[in-house]
């Protein structure tokens, strides 16, 4: 399974999503659903083996969780708009702290973003915080040691702040770099995916 958690720092914690307006008023939802479209979008198909967190920090009720399931999401298209729909069904409801499902494998929870990380770290998952001047991730993933159960985390354009970053230090995630240049967080997801990809099918 591979998961990735985004910390997105503004984006809109209500149900009132302006469709035409997902950069400005609903705090950079854009970033988000290029998120999500990169994480599971393949040409005529789904990414199953992938699960992907996002954790939000804009207003007006900070954090709200969102939690993508490849294997259960059905009726979602790759188009920004599409992901932002279902975004918004999510963010209707009530939130409380255990999951619960708002349409097929999408899951809303009131999580901060630490313990989504911390539930992971206790099922025993690699975390890796994708960052530029970590360690080169070709470093780190060889063929013959590959684990199929890892996480990665990333930040959105404001990335993940200084005590998030003390936090990822503390409980030993380990710093990755997919690049000497700074990307944008959904080509980050392409990245890693295609890295693993190929390390899979060797
Ligand atoms: C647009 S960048 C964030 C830029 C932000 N100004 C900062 O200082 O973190 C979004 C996220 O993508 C990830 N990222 C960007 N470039 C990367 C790289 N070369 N290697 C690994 N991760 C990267 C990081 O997790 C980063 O927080």
């Amino acid at each position: 399974m591979r998961e990735f958690i985004l910390k997105s720092n503004k984006a809109i914690t209500s149900g009132d999503v302006n469709l035409k307006d997902l950069p400005g008023s609903c705090g950079r939802l854009d970033l988000v659903c290029r998120c999500v479209s990169s994480a599971f979008f393949l040409s005529h198909d789904l990414r199953r083996d992938t699960i992907f967190y996002s954790v939000h920090y804009g207003s007006p009720n900070p954090p709200v969780a969102l939690k993508f399931v490849g294997s259960e999401l059905k009726r979602v298209s790759p188009d920004e708009r599409s992901i932002a729909l279902f975004i918004k069904k999510a963010l209707e409801k009530e939130h409380i702290c255990i999951w619960k499902e708002s349409t097929s494998g999408i899951y809303h929870a009131k999580k901060e973003f630490r313990d989504i990380v911390l539930e992971r770290k206790k099922e025993g998952k690699r975390i890796f915080y994708l960052h530029k001047d970590g360690e080169p991730i070709e470093e780190l993933f060889n063929p013959a040691k590959y684990e199929k159960n890892i996480v990665f985390v990333l930040g959105d354009h404001i990335g993940i702040g200084e005590e998030d970053e003390k936090f990822l230090d503390e409980i030993g995630a380990e710093r990755v770099s997919i690049s000497p240049l700074e990307l944008h967080a959904n080509h980050c997801i392409v990245i890693v995916h295609n890295i693993i990809d190929k390390i899979c099918m060797i």
